[in-house]
C-alpha cells in the first residue's frame, strides 16, 4: 500500500510542458510538491530537470527562443499572475555550482534584502544570523562576514547560497543538484540542513545521488525523456516501484554509485 502523504500541495504543477526553439523539453507534466516535505526529483542525465525547476521558478523565460505552458500555483495562487521577481523570492532556486556573487559574505546576504528595501542593520544582522545559523555556517564565518564569499570553501559556498536563498523566506527552495560538486563531508552538512529545514519549508531537490534521494525524499518523482514516468512516496517508490524503467533506473544508478 502506498503511503499517503498527509501534507497539503504547496506546488502544484498541472500539463506543464516546455519547448526550447520549438522543441519540447518537458510534456505534460502534473504533480504536486507536498508542503514542508522534500520532494525529490531523480532521472538521467538531460531528462529535463534543471528545464523543469527553471520553469517552476520562471528563470526559463529570460532564456532566449523559450516558451512553457500550463499553470503552476503555489498554495492555490497561479504563478502566471505575478511578476517574475515575486515567483523568484517565494520559489528559491540554488545552482548546481555553488555561485556566490564576488562580494563580501555580508553583501551577498543582504543583496536580496536590500532589493526588498531592508536597510536597516541591526534587522539585517539577525536576519543573516539567524539564516546563516539554519546552514551551520555561522560559527564558521560569523568574524569574517566582510571578507570575500569567494575565499570560502566549495561545501561553505554552496551553504552560503542555500542562506542567502532563504533570507527573503521562501515558500519552496528548490536545489539543482546542489551537492555534486561537494565532498562527502559538505554533503552531509547540506543534508542535515534540508532536513530540518524541511519541517517549515517546502523542499524540491534534484539528486543524481541515488543514496542521498532515499535519506532525504519524502516524495520523489522520476522523469525520463522529459514525462513523468512515475511518482509516488519515497516508501513505495524504493521498495515498490510500480513501472519496471524506475526499477531499473534505480537499480542501475544505485549500484553505480
Ligand atoms: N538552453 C537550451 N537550449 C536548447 N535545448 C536545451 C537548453 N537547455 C536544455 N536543453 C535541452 O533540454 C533537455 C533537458 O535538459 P536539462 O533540463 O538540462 O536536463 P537535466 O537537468 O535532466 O540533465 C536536453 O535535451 C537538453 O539538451
Ligand atoms: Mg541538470
Amino acid at each position: 500500500m502506498e503511503q499517503q502523504l498527509i501534507h497539503p500541495a504547496a506546488l502544484n504543477i498541472d500539463d506543464l510542458s516546455t519547448y526550447y526553439h520549438q522543441q519540447t523539453a518537458l510534456h505534460h507534466l502534473s504533480f504536486e510538491a507536498p508542503a514542508h516535505a522534500i520532494t525529490v526529483i531523480i532521472g538521467p542525465s538531460g531528462c529535463g530537470k534543471s528545464t523543469l525547476l527553471k520553469t517552476i521558478n520562471r528563470t526559463i523565460e529570460d532564456e532566449e527562443d523559450t516558451r512553457w505552458d500550463g499553470t503552476v500555483t503555489l498554495f492555490g495562487d497561479d504563478t502566471k499572475k505575478m511578476s517574475k521577481e515575486e515567483v523568484h523570492t517565494k520559489i528559491g532556486l540554488v545552482f548546481q555550482t555553488p555561485a556566490p556573487f564576488p562580494f563580501s559574505i555580508y553583501r551577498n546576504m543582504t543583496y536580496a534584502l536590500a532589493y526588498h528595501g531592508m536597510h536597516d542593520k541591526q534587522q539585517q544582522c539577525s536576519i543573516i544570523e539567524e539564516k546563516l545559523r539554519i546552514v551551520g555556517l555561522y560559527d564558521e564565518v560569523y568574524d569574517r562576514l566582510k571578507e570575500s564569499a569567494c575565499a570560502l570553501s566549495g561545501g561553505q559556498q554552496q551553504r552560503l547560497c542555500i542562506a542567502r536563498a532563504l533570507t527573503v523566506n521562501p515558500d519552496v527552495l528548490m536545489l539543482d543538484e546542489p551537492c555534486s560538486a561537494l565532498d562527502s563531508k559538505s554533503t552531509h552538512a547540506i543534508e542535515r540542513t534540508l532536513k530540518s529545514l524541511s519541517k517549515t519549508t517546502t523542499i524540491v531537490l534534484v539528486t543524481h545521488n541515488i543514496g542521498q534521494a532515499r535519506r532525504l525524499a519524502d516524495k520523489v518523482i522520476y522523469l525520463s525523456d522529459g514525462s513523468i514516468v512515475e511518482q509516488g512516496s519515497a516508501q513505495q517508490m524504493f521498495t515498490q516501484p510500480r513501472d519496471p524503467r524506475t526499477a531499473e533506473f534505480i537499480d542501475d544508478i544505485g549500484s553505480a554509485v
